[in-house]
């Protein structure tokens, strides 16, 4: 029978025999798949494991900070590189989905590129890549850092032609949770929600900037947060805020203000093929909605999504 203990145990040896004293660079995501393929590496082969995590500016309140740290305390070998300002750049007027996101991953390859560039003798990319991502082309939970399709005019980025490792790649995402808590991961980085890779990007509709992000992070903290503080965190499979392209009339003292609208959503799901939205209690909704409002300058209205995939999708865009 499968146990993570065998499983860390075997793969560890086979990283072992199969790497040897080459080098390895892999891209951290904050995510489960990537921090549990980078932990399993680290068992094996220690410094010689390159991990790099990539601040794209559209991460969650403070998550790069406090992301890089728990890295760092976990004994990784990680750089952090603050991005933001050249996605932000590359994200300039952008406002349709599918280009959003093209416009990320290919920034992403090129600071990929260039860091992997500043490392000499590396022989591996390492991918956190599991199971559902082998059989599907496209992921469900994430992988900002997994490289698919990007077979471009002018050749291969230098790290593309480094040899793959993918020590995730026979396993289910219950199963990664399983041997991550077995390498003694922190449980709360384990049990995170999904959170896609192009991040922010895609729950701002319209174009981004970086005031924007600014306002969809306080509102998504205080949600995400809101969750956590009455026990609701665990039951949802994924939350977060989209700031829609709309302003609404409100009243503020005196004045009549016009500004931003706010949607929740929080969905129940197995696999992100199909999700509910959860039935949050109106208790909780009303504290949430008043603290966004009363903090978070530039919103005046939230509302909740009730809309089911299908037909909807989780995400806005
Ligand atoms: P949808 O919106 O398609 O989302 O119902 C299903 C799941 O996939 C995530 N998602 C993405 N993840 N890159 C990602 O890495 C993307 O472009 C992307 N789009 C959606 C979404 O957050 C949900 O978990």
């Amino acid at each position: 029978t499968w146990t993570p203990a065998a499983f860390v145990e075997t793969t560890v040896e086979i990283l072992k025999e199969q790497i040897g004293d080459g080098k390895v660079v892999l891209g951290l995501s904050g995510g489960v798949d990537s921090t549990v393929a980078a932990v399993l590496l680290n068992k094996a082969i220690g410094k010689n494991l390159y991990c790099i995590f990539v601040n794209n500016g559209l991460l969650r309140k403070n998550e790069f900070e406090s992301v890089l740290h728990q890295y760092k305390d976990m004994g990784l070998n990680v750089k952090g590189v603050d991005a933001s300002e050249r996605f932000l750049e590359a994200l300039r007027n952008e406002i349709d989905p599918e280009r959003k996101r093209k416009a990320i991953g290919n920034a992403f390859i090129e600071v990929f590129d260039d860091e992997a560039h500043q490392l000499t003798g590396v022989d591996w990319l390492a991918q956190g890549t599991i199971y559902p991502d082998v059989i599907e082309s496209v992921s469900v939970n994430g992988p900002s850092v997994t490289i698919k399709s990007h077979h471009n005019v002018g050749g291969l980025p230098d790290f593309m032609k480094l040899k793959i490792v993918e020590p995730l790649r026979m396993l289910f995402k219950d199963e990664v949770r399983r041997v991550g808590k077995e390498m003694g991961i922190d449980p709360e980085l384990l049990g995170r929600h999904p959170f896609p890779g192009p991040g922010l990007a895609i729950r701002i509709l319209g174009d981004i900037t970086s005031e924007k992000v600014r306002i969809l992070q306080e509102v998504d903290a205080i949600f995400i947060n809101g969750l956590k503080k009455w026990d609701l965190y665990d039951k949802v499979w994924q939350a977060g805020a989209i700031l829609l392209p709309v302003n609404s009339v409100g009243v503020m003292g005196d004045e009549r203000t016009y500004e931003k609208v706010v949607a929740l959503r929080a969905v129940e799901s197995t696999d992100g093929m199909t999700a509910d939205w959860v039935n949050l209690p109106y208790e909780f909704l009303q504290e949430v909605s008043n603290h966004i409002i009363n903090r978070v300058k530039g919103v005046n209205r939230v509302v909740y999504d009730i809309s089911s995939k299908p037909p909807a999708t989780i995400e806005w865009e």
